[in-house]
């Protein structure tokens, strides 16, 4: 199948990195010099600077441009299918600038630059298995319902990056607080991520932290802490307020 991408930054550049083995890849932009180098940098791909009414007409389009871009595209024709990567932009919204016979909206993470995405999808049932084959290019990917429901995933897998850097950053600060070098606590901490993770893809939460918590012991006193904080309270009221957030920028 041809993959036309609309749009060449970050996210584009990822994507096509985990497809370009498989799919045919042409690259649509607007910057001759940065469309360029990406060819340089993936020569297996075709690149064309977008024309003005670029004819869009049964491709399978790939739509890598920030949000605020979106109304400055001119698309003429009607795609065979559309799959944006658009923060927070509804279907609705899409349908409005670019036509096309099926949609689907997707919410990758910043880890789509290790190929370790966890994308959430949602849109046309009819395109779900095609999504999923795209985006487990840059990671895992779990298909939702509906776009209420990607819009809480935006605030867990999407900002998430960034909660979790701050639990990151707290902790270094609290082990160069008791005395450690900042260079050993970072290495502690992405050591800690990196086996966590494996630990969090066989076991829930809970019982990671019941594995580790022994009566009295160090887990448990500061565990304490970290309760007596709100800590928890603190990333449900995160999630909330990033899950309206989305709601309210896909108004726009
Ligand atoms: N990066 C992430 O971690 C992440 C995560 C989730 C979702 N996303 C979504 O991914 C999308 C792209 O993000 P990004 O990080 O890849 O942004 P980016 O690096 O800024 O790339 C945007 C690309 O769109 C091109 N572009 C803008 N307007 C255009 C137009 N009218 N015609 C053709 N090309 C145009 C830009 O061209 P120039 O070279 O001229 O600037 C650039 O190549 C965003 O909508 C974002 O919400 C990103």
């Amino acid at each position: 199948m041809k993959l036309t991408f609309i749009g060449n930054g970050n996210m584009a550049k990822a994507l096509i990195q985990g497809l370009v083995s498989e799919y045919e890849i042409e690259v649509l932009g607007r910057n001759k010099a940065t469309l360029e180098q990406l060819k340089s940098d993936i020569p297996n791909i075709t690149i064309s600077v977008l024309n003005i009414n670029e004819d869009i007409s049964n491709k399978n389009i790939i739509l890598c441009v920030k949000p605020y871009s979106l109304p400055s595209l001119s698309l003429n024709g009607k795609a065979n299918s559309l799959y944006s990567v658009l923060a927070g932009t509804t279907i609705e919204t899409l349908k409005k600038s670019i036509d096309s016979k099926y949609y689907v909206r997707t919410m990758p993470n910043l880890a789509a630059s290790n190929m370790k995405s966890m994308t959430t999808i949602t849109g046309d049932e009819s395109l779900k298995q095609n999504a999923i084959d795209i985006f487990n290019s840059i990671g895992t990917t779990l298909w939702l319902k509906s776009e209420k429901e990607i819009d809480i995933a935006t605030g867990l897998a999407g900002s998430g990056p960034a909660f979790l850097a701050l639990i990151a950053e707290g902790l270094e600060d609290g082990a160069v607080n008791a005395g450690l070098t900042r260079n050993d606590a970072r290495t502690l901490s992405a050591g800690l991520f990196d086996g966590f993770a494996s630990l969090l893809k066989n076991d829930k939460a809970s019982n990671i932290k019941d594995g580790v918590m022994s009566p009295g012991g160090t887990t448990a006193a500061g565990y304490s802490i970290l309760e007596k904080h709100n800590v928890r309270y603190a990333m449900i009221e995160a999630i909330e307020v990033a899950y309206q957030k989305a709601i309210l920028l896909g108004k726009k």
